[in-house]
């Protein structure tokens, strides 16, 4: 689709509103007036206030759509104002176009649950919160419901812990291989089928790197609040090698956690050995991810492993000993049908599990799924709605209540993500995560750290290498990055630190 856009910069937001309607749709975006445009988006500075146009062509030859509105001038916030008012233009015209309703409205954010929160600490009630997000916004009340519950249990989940300080940090270590990959999946991961002899370099120098991450988290007066293994699949590691690692991290940490998460993750890489090297320390919360109990489906995605295995997986866990176990789904598989969803759901929470995580099925550009049928987007008879409603209500009647929530792009039917929790059972630090609540330094390839300041001061990230090879090769800079930490908190003294 050819967008113009005209007298503003905004085209990334004009791109997300597109994709919500026309996902996998490729958007050209063009600075300059050319004929054959068929969204045009123009916005001209005027006296007393800022003009906004959406031009819409309907094939060739065919009707031009029109939609317009005015924006006060003036900060603060004048940008936002903006992006939200091409976002309502635009909705406007292409659910007249297509006729269809995003049940997110305008929203393209990965994190509503964040932008309520941030509302009502500002001080706004719960009627204005509905008026701007069910009015202004166009989210369904269904989701504003959905998004309100999930600020509410994190305020209840987060009430009992010490309230958030400046110093606080978690900590996520990365193990970026597989098994196999999954044909859904674009996470950063090597299939160790290819990559198993790096696993070893990998892992020692991962250790090098957490030593370099606790001597700043000491050396800054940090708090480390929670710890995540994620991956990839860390469980890919022998018991050993996880012995090593778990080793290796309890000896820096000095102060109790508040939780401490293992993604044992696919079915086919966990075993009682394993299970119990876990248990020989503190980790606190694993998940065992079903993704479906369909097998027919399972080998569709590609991910070599049985339902029965799964449950197996689930019982031995179990049987070691270990009182919070989440269980990842994801709605919308290939190959799935909303009967097969309910019944691996049903299974699920039978299976009793503190912690499910109900994920919509995103289709990325870097996964396989890309070049199949699966892009296109039938928002009449996407079952996947209605195995997302049906999540949500089965869950709620067994007890467990949403406790975050987050959206990716090219979702479908632009569904969300959503962690379910037994109360009192919630994941800490998906929470602190997502809701930005405060740093999270990474470790390893494909981590991300993410500095979170006081106040108004914006979010730092500083990406680690995305391959194991790379952050092999690479191992001294990875070190040397290490230094934006020091800057950010600006703790250190000038000899601690010397002018280069
Ligand atoms: C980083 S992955 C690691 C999971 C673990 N390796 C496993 O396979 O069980 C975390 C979760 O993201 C979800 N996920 C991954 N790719 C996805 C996609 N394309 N769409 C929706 N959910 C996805 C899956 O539910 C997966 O369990
Ligand atoms: S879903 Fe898990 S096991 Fe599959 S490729 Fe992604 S990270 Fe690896």
């Amino acid at each position: 689709m050819k967008v113009l856009v005209l007298g503003h910069r905004l085209q990334y937001e004009v791109q997300n509103l597109v994709g919500l309607f026309f996902p996998g749709e490729r958007v050209e975006t063009a600075f300059e007036k050319q004929p054959d445009w068929q969204v045009l988006t123009y916005l001209r500075e005027g006296r007393g206030a800022t003009r906004l146009l959406v031009l819409c062509r309907l094939g060739e030859g065919g009707e031009t759509l029109r939609a317009h509105c005015a924006v006060a001038p003036g900060e603060p916030g004048h940008k936002q104002r903006c992006e939200m008012a091409f976002g309502e233009l635009l909705y406007r015209l292409f659910s007249q176009v297509t006729g269809y309703r995003p049940k997110w409205g305008v929203l393209t954010g990965v994190r509503p649950v964040k932008n309520i929160r941030r509302r009502l600490d500002g001080g706004m009630d719960e009627a204005g919160l509905r008026r701007l997000f069910c009015g202004e916004y166009r989210v369904s009340e269904q989701k504003f419901d959905l998004a309100l519950q999930t600020a509410r249990v994190q305020e209840r989940a987060l009430a009992p812990l010490p309230p958030a300080g400046p110093q606080d940090v978690s900590l996520y270590i990365s193990i970026p291989f597989c098994p196999s990959r999954c044909l859904y999946c674009s996470f950063v991961s090597h299939s160790v089928e290819k990559t198993h002899k790096l696993v070893e370099p990998y892992l020692e120098l991962l250790l090098q790197e957490i030593s370099a991450t606790f001597d700043l988290v000491e050396r800054l007066g940090l708090r480390l609040r929670t710890a995540y293994i994620g991956g990839g699949t860390p469980t890919i590691l022998t018991a050993g090698q996880m012995d090593r690692l778990l080793e290796h991290l309890f000896s820096l940490v000095k102060t109790p956690l508040e939780e401490f998460t293992v993604e044992a993750g696919r079915p086919d890489t966990i075993d009682r050995e394993k299970l119990r090297a876990m248990r020989q320390y503190p980790v606190s919360r694993i998940n065992i991810n079903p993704q479906t109990l369909n097998d027919a489906v399972l080998e569709r995605i590609g991910r070599r492993h049985t339902a029965a295995q799964t449950v197996e997986s689930f019982y031995q866990a179990r049987e070691a000993g270990f009182a919070n176990i989440n269980m990842d789904l994801i709605a919308g598989l290939p190959g799935d049908s909303y009967e097969g969803f309910v019944s691996t759901l049903d299974r699920v929470v039978a299976l009793d599990p503190e912690n499910v995580t109900v994920h919509t099925l995103s289709v990325k550009r870097a996964a396989d799924l890309k070049s199949t049928a699966m892009v296109r987007y039938a928002a009449a008879d996407a079952p996947v709605e209605r195995m997302v409603d049906y999540a949500a209500a089965t869950l709620g009647a067994a007890g467990y209540d949403p406790y975050y929530l987050y959206r990716q792009k090219n979702t479908l039917a632009n569904l969300e993500n959503v962690g379910y929790a037994k109360p009192g059972s919630e994941g800490l630090y998906n929470i602190y995560m997502m809701e930005e609540l405060h740093t999270i330094l990474g470790c390893g390839a494909g981590s991300v750290t993410k500095l979170v300041g006081r106040g108004t001061r914006p979010i730092e990230r500083s990406f680690n290498y995305k391959y194991p090879q790379e952050y092999i090769r690479q191992f001294a800079t990875v070190l040397e990055r290490k230094g934006s930490l020091e800057e950010f908190y600006g703790c250190l003294s000038e000899a601690e630190h010397p002018a280069v």
